[in-house]
C-alpha cells in the first residue's frame, strides 16, 4: 500500500514530462544543419551585405535562389582563407561542385508561390523568414500553411483566388 504512493507520482510526472517532451519536439523550429556552416549574422549584420547581393533573383522571377559558389569566392580567395568553413567552400571551387544547401522552405508543389510579386508589394523578407540578418543559422519561422498566406493576403487585400495559388 506504501509502496503504491510512492509509484503512482511518479509514473504520474514521467508521463507529464514525457507529454511536455513531445510538445516541445513538435513545436521545435526546423533549422537543418548545412554542409557549410555560413552565417547570415555575419555576412548581413556585420558586413552590410545586402540580400539582393545573394539571393538575385528574388525581386525579378518566382525563386530567390542561393547564390552560387563563384559568388563567395569574390571574397574568399583571399578573406578567412585559413578558416575550416571557408576551406570546405574552396573544396567545392576546385571541384566546380555546388554546395548541396539543405532546403529550409519547401512548398508541396501544388502551390506557386512567387517572390516577384511579394517584392512588387514591398513585403519584406522578414514577414515571412523573420531575422535572418540575426541568424547563424537559417531557420524557418513560418509555418507556410495556406491558412497562414491566406491571412495575410486577406489583411493586405491580395488575392484570395484559389487560382492565384492552386494551376
Ligand atoms: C553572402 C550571401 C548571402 C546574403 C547576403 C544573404 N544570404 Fe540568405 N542564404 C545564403 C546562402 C549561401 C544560403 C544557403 C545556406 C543556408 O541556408 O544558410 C542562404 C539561405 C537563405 C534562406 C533559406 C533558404 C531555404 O533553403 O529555404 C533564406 C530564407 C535566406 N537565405 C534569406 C536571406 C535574407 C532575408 C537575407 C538578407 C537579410 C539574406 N538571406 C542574405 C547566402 C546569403
Ligand atoms: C563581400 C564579401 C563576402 C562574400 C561575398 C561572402 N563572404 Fe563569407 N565572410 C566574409 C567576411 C568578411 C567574413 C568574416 C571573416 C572573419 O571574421 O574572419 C566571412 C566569413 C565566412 C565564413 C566563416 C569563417 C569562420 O569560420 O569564421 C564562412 C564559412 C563563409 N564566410 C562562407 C561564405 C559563403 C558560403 C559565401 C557565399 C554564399 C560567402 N561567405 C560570401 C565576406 C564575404
Ligand atoms: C510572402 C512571404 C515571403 C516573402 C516576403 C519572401 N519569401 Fe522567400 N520564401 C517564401 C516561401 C513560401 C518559400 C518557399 C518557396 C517554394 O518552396 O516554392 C521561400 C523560399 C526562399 C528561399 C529558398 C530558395 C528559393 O528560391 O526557393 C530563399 C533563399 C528566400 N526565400 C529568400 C528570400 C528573400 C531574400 C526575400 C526578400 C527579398 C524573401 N525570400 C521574401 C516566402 C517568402
Ligand atoms: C505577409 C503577407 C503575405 C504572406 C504571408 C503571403 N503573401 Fe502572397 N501576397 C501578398 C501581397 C501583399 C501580394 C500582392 C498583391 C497585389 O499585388 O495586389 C501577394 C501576392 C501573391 C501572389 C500573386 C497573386 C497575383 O494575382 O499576382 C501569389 C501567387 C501569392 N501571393 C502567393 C502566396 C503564397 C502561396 C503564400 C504562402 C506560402 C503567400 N502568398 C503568403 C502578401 C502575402
Ligand atoms: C495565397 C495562396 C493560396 C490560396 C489563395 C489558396 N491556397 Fe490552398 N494551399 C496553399 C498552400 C501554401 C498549401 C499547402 C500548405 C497546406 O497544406 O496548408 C495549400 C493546400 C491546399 C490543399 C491541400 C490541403 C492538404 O491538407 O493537403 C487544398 C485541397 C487546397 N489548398 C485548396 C484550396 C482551395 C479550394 C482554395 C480556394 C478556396 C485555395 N486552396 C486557395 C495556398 C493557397
Amino acid at each position: 500500500m506504501k509502496a503504491a504512493w510512492i509509484i503512482i507520482p511518479i509514473v504520474l510526472v514521467g508521463g507529464l514530462l514525457a507529454v511536455s517532451a513531445w510538445l516541445v519536439q513538435a513545436d521545435e523550429i526546423y533549422a537543418p544543419e548545412q554542409p557549410i556552416d555560413f552565417d547570415h549574422k555575419v555576412h548581413v549584420s556585420d558586413y552590410s551585405l545586402d540580400c539582393l547581393y545573394c539571393h538575385t533573383y528574388a525581386s525579378r522571377s518566382p525563386f530567390a535562389g542561393v547564390p552560387a559558389v563563384e559568388r563567395c569566392m569574390g571574397c574568399h580567395l583571399l578573406i578567412a582563407a585559413d578558416k575550416p568553413g571557408v576551406q570546405k567552400l574552396q573544396e567545392y571551387w576546385q571541384n566546380e561542385a555546388p554546395v548541396p544547401w539543405v532546403k529550409v522552405h519547401v512548398l508541396p508543389r501544388f502551390v506557386h508561390f512567387n517572390h516577384e510579386a511579394h517584392f512588387r508589394a514591398d513585403v519584406a523578407c522578414r514577414e515571412c523568414h523573420g531575422q535572418v540578418e540575426s541568424m547563424a543559422r537559417v531557420a524557418r519561422v513560418a509555418s507556410l500553411e495556406m491558412g497562414w498566406c491566406l491571412e495575410c493576403h486577406r489583411a493586405r487585400e491580395a488575392s484570395v483566388d484559389c487560382l492565384a495559388c492552386h494551376y
